[in-house]
């Protein structure tokens, strides 16, 4: 039977003296000289506290007897971390803000390990905010304990629920318009705060309730304090009404049309699209002629009825090639979006050879050209190499070979054909994006493709960060070991970067 296990079933079995708090233990080298361990007796007990002392100090760990203010881990058991908080309040000790607050389970991985081992969410109790304070709990009530919040979206939860949309539709704006000015660390900080906020259960009402919680900088605080008190930010309104902003965010809904493109027009005085469009002197891309030719149907936005349409003539088209082909929807669709601007696929087939994956994109083009269901395409071929070292370029793109599209998707392919197009027209243009990787980096595409884009950036600043590996769209390299690390799913990657698996529809970070 395990001792831990033991020690804790049968609490009121006497200890035989020796296990008591009372005896002065012998001295134990202290291995791990950065730690120093405080165990919490209130509603351990005293029998299973000596227990657990004298077996962290025979390891190597400090353990204190006393609390005082050199102790960096509070081990507690079956104490929630308001309960801890509120004994050491009674304690009149000025706890570090570095303090860990941990749960009795972490201090048993440590016995198991012999040496400390990661703090998970698992493990740290965190007080968040105390529920009777707070006059009014809003729509949803705040637990009184919530897991300390990592920096990393990787190591968050973010469904589509998102409670606190006037304040991240807040940050998206200010984002937005630093990357309109091309202010990437304001644009990063503003779009980290967005990201945090979206994992949040509860609704933010008061100042208090961001206490602890990474990622917000000065000037996300600000703007939260703002829209608490005002109800809107002033820094918000005054961009929405820049016309540079404004401009910007026109220019940059047609497809094709980037910053630098953007920034021009807005310089040589454009301010509307009907102006660009009838203007003789500009020149436009292939991509902006068919960003212009469907505007209307481009920008308003895909349905997930009509992403299930697109998948079947993607499927149809594909199939027809490589009949063994996995093909899985990914991107916004794949986290359980409702709508998209695009539909995105991965093609991955386990039979075919490296010539007929290679040809499968062209013929998938020749054949819906023949069914005039091509309004647009950009084929790019892979620039794949197997000996290449993964990029360390964290938002850098793949090298797979991929088609970027615009497909006429008829009304009547789309179930409950809930067509509110204009009359006479009997299709929508449908942004579409494919990808085709080979079959032993699919779990890295998938992954990849799936995003979310702040998701992406997160875990792969997390793998280089924290575990001394390079993460992209093709492999994952162990720079200590020196070795790619094999994967044949999403979950395994997550378990060589030593992370719980966070599900497709949690990644809306
Ligand atoms: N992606 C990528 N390389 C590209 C383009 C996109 O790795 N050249 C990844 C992005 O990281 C993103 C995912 O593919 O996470 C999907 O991209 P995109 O379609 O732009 O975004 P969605 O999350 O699907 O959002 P939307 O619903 O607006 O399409
Ligand atoms: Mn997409
Ligand atoms: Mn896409």
């Amino acid at each position: 039977m395990d001792p831990f296990q033991m020690a804790h079933s049968s609490p009121r079995k006497k200890r035989p003296r020796q296990m008591s708090a009372s005896m002065v233990s012998p001295p134990h080298d202290i291995k791990f000289q950065d730690l120093v361990l405080f165990i919490l007796e209130k509603k351990m007990g005293t029998t299973r506290r000596a227990f657990l002392m004298e077996l962290a100090r025979r390891k190597g760990f400090r353990v204190e007897n006393e609390l005082s203010e050199s102790v960096t881990h509070i081990v507690a058991e079956n104490n929630s971390g308001s309960e801890v908080l509120e004994w050491l309040q009674v304690q009149n000790i000025k706890a570090s803000s570095q303090l860990e607050l941990l749960d009795v389970s972490w201090l048993i991985e440590c016995m198991r390990a012999g040496k400390p081992v990661e703090m998970t969410e698992e493990h740290q109790l965190v007080v968040r905010r105390d529920d009777s304070a707070s006059p009014d709990p809003g729509p949803q009530k705040t637990p009184p304990l919530v897991k300390k919040i990592s920096p990393y979206a990787c190591q968050r939860r973010t469904t589509l629920n998102n409670c606190n949309h006037v304040f991240t539709d807040a940050f998206e704006v200010l984002a937005e318009n630093y990357e309109f000015r091309e202010n990437e660390s304001f644009y990063l900080a503003f779009m980290r705060a967005a990201s945090v906020l979206k994992s949040l259960p509860f609704t933010i009402i008061s100042m208090k309730d961001i206490e602890g919680i990474p990622c917000l900088e000065d000037k996300a605080r600000c703007v939260i304090e703002e829209i608490i008190e005002d109800g809107e930010s002033s820094e918000v309104k005054t961009v929405l009404n820049d016309e540079r902003y404004q401009s910007f965010k026109l220019f940059t809904s047609v497809f094709g049309v980037g910053l630098k493109t953007s920034e021009k027009w807005f310089r040589m005085g454009f301010r509307t699209l009907s102006k660009i469009r009838s203007d003789k002197t500009l020149k436009f891309t292939k991509m902006q002629k068919a960003g212009f030719l469907y505007y209307e149907d481009l920008v308003s936005c895909v349905t997930r009825a009509e992403a299930e349409a697109v998948g079947v003539l993607v499927k149809e088209a594909i199939w027809a090639f490589l009949p063994d082909a996995f093909i899985t929807m990914t991107g916004g669709f794949r986290r359980g979006k409702k709508i998209g601007h695009d539909v995105d696929f991965l093609i991955t087939s386990p039979g075919s050879t490296e010539e007929e994956e290679q040809e499968l994109l062209s013929k998938v083009i020749k054949l819906w050209e023949r069914k005039e269901l091509l309004l647009y395409y950009d084929l790019v071929e892979s620039t794949f190499e197997k000996a290449k070292l993964p990029s360390r370029q964290v938002d850098a793109l793949d090298h797979f070979q991929k088609c970027f599209l615009i497909l006429k998707l008829h009304h009547q392919r789309v179930e409950s054909g809930k067509s509110s197009q204009q009359e006479g027209k009997t299709w929508k243009a449908i942004r579409v994006d494919l990808v085709v990787c080979p079959y032993e980096h699919r779990a890295f595409a998938l992954l990849g493709w799936t995003g979310s884009r702040q998701f992406e950036r997160d875990i792969r600043r997390y793998a280089s960060h924290e575990r001394k590996m390079i993460l992209d769209n093709h492999n994952l390299y162990d720079k200590t070991k020196r070795i790619f690390l094999k994967a044949e799913s999403e979950e395994e990657i997550f378990a060589h970067l030593g992370l719980d698996y966070i599900e497709p529809w949690e990644r809306n970070a």
